[in-house]
């Protein structure tokens, strides 16, 4: 592929040109009339293009010779189960269950959500929908049922698609009547819902509504009906993902067909190394971007063979699991997030598992989700003896910004940093008012606008908030609400985010989100929410509550019924434990609580007494109450 310096400079010289050379190793139904443009402030790729994602995932592949090659591997050690999909078989699986959804009347356009745990079957749903051109949004497993109505709710799906349960190793996560709850609360009445009965816990279905997937399957088959791909206009809606933005309500991060194909695509070889009949792993889950862009869609794009793995880094059964698979299967590029290491690490100090198993196939690991701390890429190299690559994206791009580009050129590792930006993404850093700042300084990271083909075109039904939310502070940049700096070697180093976004275990979660949740509870008169570090989840959810005048029952109970009221309104995912009750909080002369400065303390970092503070007594008050606790 030649340099890296090379080829990201030609992206800058004619960017139009780079996106339609890229754009060649996709089936068009019909090329582009304009390869980019802007209108009412939102900007499209390959405008007037007609595709289909699946037939680029599958038939494409079919017929080229890929057959029997295997598409997806289904690894499964909460069950004991496992399954292999060659591409034909894959083919089969989907264009059915696309004719089942067609049964239902599912058309082009609808909705249909999908909440299904690390099964083969949601992403023959995905695909399937992509089929026909049907636009679907993953709910990850680990959300309570407000969240997923809150979904129904903004994206009006015609179909709910979920599985009875989940597997999670210390207990089974039954869906059904999360599902139920959610379709109770939510003002959009759901049609229908198909249900893949799981035979680890199998559930009765409600006549009225529920439609059992083996059954649908089994009938549509019988009679030969498949669904042939529809063609779809590049711009059109692919998927909805929603995901944490300041406040309680979800962002529904829209990504369109043509674009997402061809970066995802370019990717694949560029960022991961992966050619056509390689073997990729990403151990996340169909719920997170990771797992749409590069579980599903990047390695059937590229021909390759994916993995899905519904277990734990550690306890399925132990903390070899990763390298048993690796090499069970010959994985050439793996990912992951850090903490999935760092849960490694702590069962496995000295690495004993690494020498149990043969690792030779494996090129290099790639991290992402959250800051990859040097500790744990020092660890990972030590053992791995392969390059560690941290690589810097989010829900909203699709795919990385910033990352070392193994399958151009491995570039020197910084510790810290995610490499350079991938062409496609000019990074700045600019300070608050807009100017820029010189290297190695922390400011607001920007990417010049327009975004390159795969990340998001607008959020759903929204397009005035997703101009307000991302274009407004910085005219003609997307904001990514991350801060950090670029180095002399124009290397990125992302530090922190600029709102209230926390990473807990990978997990992207709003603290807006639990202060509302928390602000419910009858005896709570105030709260903040903050992220302080965490050794193996890098930051876990800490509350800060002011209770109502008078109220004097146990602390105990209060604290218990913070952390359940949480369970109930967002999920277990939230992996909210701790309550702290505090008599004051520390706010600005305008109200605004200080929660940047409340979890400096916390995390035992140097801070500043903001000048504007309404009584800088709180802060002592709070950094006892940090110390009694035994936080700081
Ligand atoms: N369905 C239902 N519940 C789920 C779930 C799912 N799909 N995933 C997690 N949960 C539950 C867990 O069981 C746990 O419940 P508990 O409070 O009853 O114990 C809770 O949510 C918190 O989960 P988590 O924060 O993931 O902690 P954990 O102790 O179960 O696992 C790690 C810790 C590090 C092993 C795990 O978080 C991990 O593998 N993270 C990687 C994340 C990732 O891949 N992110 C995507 C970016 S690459
Ligand atoms: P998500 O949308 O869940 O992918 O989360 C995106 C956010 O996670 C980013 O805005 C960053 O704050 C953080 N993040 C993801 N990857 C990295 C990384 N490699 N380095 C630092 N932060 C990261």
């Amino acid at each position: 592929m030649g340099t890296y310096s090379k080829i990201y400079q030609s992206w800058k010289d004619n960017p139009q040109q780079f996106w339609a050379e890229a754009a060649q190793l996709i089936n068009w139904d019909k090329p582009w009339d304009n390869i980019q443009t802007t209108h009412n402030g939102l900007d499209r790729w390959y405008v007037g293009a007609r595709c289909n994602t699946s037939y680029n995932c599958l038939d494409r592949h079919v017929k080229s010779g890929r057959a029997d090659q295997t598409a997806l591997i289904y690894d499964s050690p909460v069950t004991g189960k496992k399954k292999q999909y060659s591409y034909k078989e894959l083919l089969e699986e989907v264009g059915t269950f696309a004719a089942v959804l067609q049964n239902q009347n599912v058309q082009k356009g609808d909705r249909v959500i999908i909440y299904m745990p690390m099964v083969p079957e949601a992403a023959i749903a995905m695909l399937a929908c992509a089929r026909i051109g049907a636009i679907h949004s993953v709910v990850f497993g680990g959300f309570a049922s407000p969240e997923l109505a809150t979904r129904i709710d903004d994206c009006k799906p015609k179909l709910i698609v979920a599985a009875s349960c989940g597997i999670e190793p210390s207990r089974i996560v039954e869906y059904k009547p999360l599902l139920d709850a959610a379709i109770r609360l939510a003002k959009h009445k759901v049609e229908k819902s198909i249900i893949l009965q799981r035979e680890e816990h199998v559930v009765a279905l409600d006549n009225l509504i529920d439609l059992d997937w083996q059954k649908l399957v089994k009938a549509a088959k019988k009679q030969g009906q498949k669904a042939e791909p529809v063609s779809v206009l590049a711009t059109d809606p692919l998927y909805i993902l929603y995901t944490s933005g300041t406040t309680g309500t979800p962002k529904g991060v829209v990504r369109d067909n043509g674009g997402h194909m061809v970066a995802l695509n370019w990717s694949m070889k560029a960022i991961y190394n992966i050619n056509p009949g390689d073997v990729f792993w990403a151990a996340s889950d169909v719920g997170w971007v990771v797992g749409h862009s590069y579980i599903v869609y990047g390695p059937l794009l590229q021909g390759a063979t994916t993995i899905m793995y519904e277990g734990k880094p550690v306890g399925t059964p132990d903390a070899g699991a990763f390298w048993r698979v690796i090499e069970d299967y010959k994985v050439k590029s793996f990912f992951t997030a850090p903490t999935a290491f760092r849960a490694i690490k702590k069962e496995d100090p000295e690495g004993e598992f690494f020498k149990k198993y043969d690792l030779s196939s494996l090129e290099a690991l790639y991290l992402a989700g959250e800051r990859a701390d040097p500790a744990t890429i020092k660890w990972a190299e030590k053992h791995l003896k392969i390059p560690v690559v941290d690589h810097w994206w989010q829900t909203e791009t699709g795919w990385a910004i910033a990352s070392n580009p193994i399958g151009i050129e491995n570039l020197p590792i910084k510790y810290g940093s995610p490499t350079k930006p991938i062409p496609g993404y000019d990074v700045v850093v600019l300070d608050d008012e807009g100017e820029a700042v010189e290297n190695g300084v922390t400011g607001n990271i920007l990417i010049k606008r327009p975004l390159p083909p795969g990340c998001l075109p607008t959020l759903w039904n929204a397009n005035a908030v997703f101009n307000e939310k991302y274009f407004d502070n910085f005219k003609g940049y997307y904001e990514t609400s991350d801060a950090g700096f670029i180095d002399d070697d124009g290397y990125l180093f992302i530090m922190a985010r600029t709102d209230d976004i926390i990473n807990v275990a990978g997990h992207r979660l709003s603290t807006g989100a639990m202060e509302e949740v928390l602000s419910g509870h009858p005896d709570v008169a105030e709260c903040a929410v903050i992220g302080v570090k965490d050794a193996l989840k890098g930051q876990m959810p800490i509350g800060l509550v002011i209770l109502n005048n008078g109220v004097d029952r146990g602390v105990d109970n209060i604290e218990a019924e913070c952390k359940q009221l949480m369970r109930d309104e967002i999920g277990p995912v939230a992996a909210y434990r701790t309550t702290i009750i505090v008599a004051r909080l520390p706010k600005t002369r305008s109200g605004k609580i200080l929660r940047a400065t409340m979890r400096k303390i916390a995390d035992g970092e140097a801070f500043k007494t903001p000048a504007t503070i309404e009584d800088p007594t709180v802060l002592t008050e709070i950094t006892t109450r940090f110390k009694e606790v035994g936080l700081c």
